[in-house]
């Protein structure tokens, strides 16, 4: 789909136009066969995993709200403290008439930080692409933006973005900047993450950027705490991902027989998240026999942890480089933005 500059007169044809857009990217169930694929395999493997996408259904969703007003949990909070202090450096850094496409826009609350930011400083013609694989909030806050940023097209994409994906056409010269924040990046093993950051890089261009949120390595008591609150939200929040098997999946978990767990693993700099099975016991998951040991765990998440030499390392294989790091007042985390870096295909580019 492609819009130009002026062809989006009113609010209700603006409206019209990113519902059609929506519309127009094929959004696939939440289990489709390619999932249920994924979860007996990780069930198959010697150490069970399941894929975290399973955490965020509605219920995962408002888990993970409550999860981020924790006091354990800094993660949120030192982010929208940075994000707040220098929301207008970022603004300047991404420029005028920018497109900024969200990879898993969520609520929608960090993106207004930034379009505050542009919007005072009158970049009317910036465009807003929200990427998000649950549909119905995604329209919501899709529509929601739309109406309190008159001046700003949005043009949201309902998709998996851990998968290649289809940006919308955007006009002649705009110039792409990626946003990807809540230290998502550290829920990809280092290896998938260089490779999303390439195909980021392939998305937004030789001119491209990117503004990321990466947490940073710190003391082992604080991140065990900041995964396993005492009020065990994050708990439920892990083993809603087997509640989910059990609703959806047509499995049998039994949930009383998992506790929670999570540890730091300091040579791989990364907190996992395991459910450990409390007993000797027998869950069926389409008709898949799947048997645990006691102590055996299945684990579903990690959270990568970053410092300066890791994360240069990770923004080098992923293409890019790194143009400035803003940080909060505790040290713990940053918001990174990242340039892209000259690649031999763009060089060809230029040279035809
Ligand atoms: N991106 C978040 C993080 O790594 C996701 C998250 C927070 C999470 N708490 C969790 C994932 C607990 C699994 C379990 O900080």
């Amino acid at each position: 789909m492609t819009i130009s500059e002026g062809s989006l007169e009113t609010l209700s044809e603006r409206i019209d136009s990113f519902v059609l857009a929506v519309e127009l990217e094929a959004c696939a169930p939440a289990f489709d066969r390619g999932l249920r694929a994924e979860v007996l395999a990780g069930l198959a493997r010697p150490q069970k995993v399941l894929p975290p996408k399973l955490f965020y259904d509605a219920i995962g969703a408002a888990l993970f709200e409550r999860i981020c007003e924790l006091d354990e949990y800094y993660v949120t909070r030192a982010e929208l403290s940075i994000l707040r202090a220098h929301a207008d450096e970022i603004a300047e850094a991404v420029g005028p008439r920018a497109a900024l496409i969200e990879y898993g826009s969520g609520a929608g609350v960090k993106v207004r930080l930034l379009l505050d930011a542009m919007s005072a400083k009158g970049t009317p013609f910036g465009t807003y692409v929200p990427i998000d694989i649950s549909r119905e909030q995604l329209v919501r806050v899709a529509s929601d933006l739309a109406m309190e940023y008159p001046l700003v097209p949005v043009l949201p994409v309902c998709a998996d973005y851990t998968a290649p994906l289809t940006i919308p056409d955007l006009p002649e010269g705009v110039r792409r900047v990626a946003f990807f924040p809540g230290s998502t990046i550290g829920n990809f093993h280092p290896d998938e993450a260089a490779a999303f950051l390439r195909r980021v890089r392939h998305a937004v261009g030789p001119d491209g950027a990117m503004i990321v949120g990466v947490d940073r390595r710190k003391d082992a008591r604080v991140l065990e705490a900041a995964y396993d609150d005492r009020d065990g939200v994050t708990a439920a929040f892990n083993l809603n991902a087997l509640a989910r098997l059990n609703r959806e999946l047509d499995s049998d978990f039994d949930l009383g027989a998992f506790r929670h767990r999570a540890v730091w693993n300091d040579g791989a700099s990364r907190v996992e998240m395991h459910l450990v099975s409390t007993t000797a016991q027998r869950a069926h998951v389409f008709g898949v026999t799947v048997a645990l040991a006691p102590g055996e765990t299945i684990w579903t998440e990690s959270s990568y942890k970053y410092d300066e030499f890791r994360f240069h390392r990770l923004v080098r294989q992923g293409g890019f480089e790194v143009h400035q790091l803003w940080t909060d007042e505790g040290s713990q985390f940053w918001v990174a933005l990242l340039r892209a870096a000259r690649s031999r295909s763009d060089d060809h580019r230029v040279r035809r």
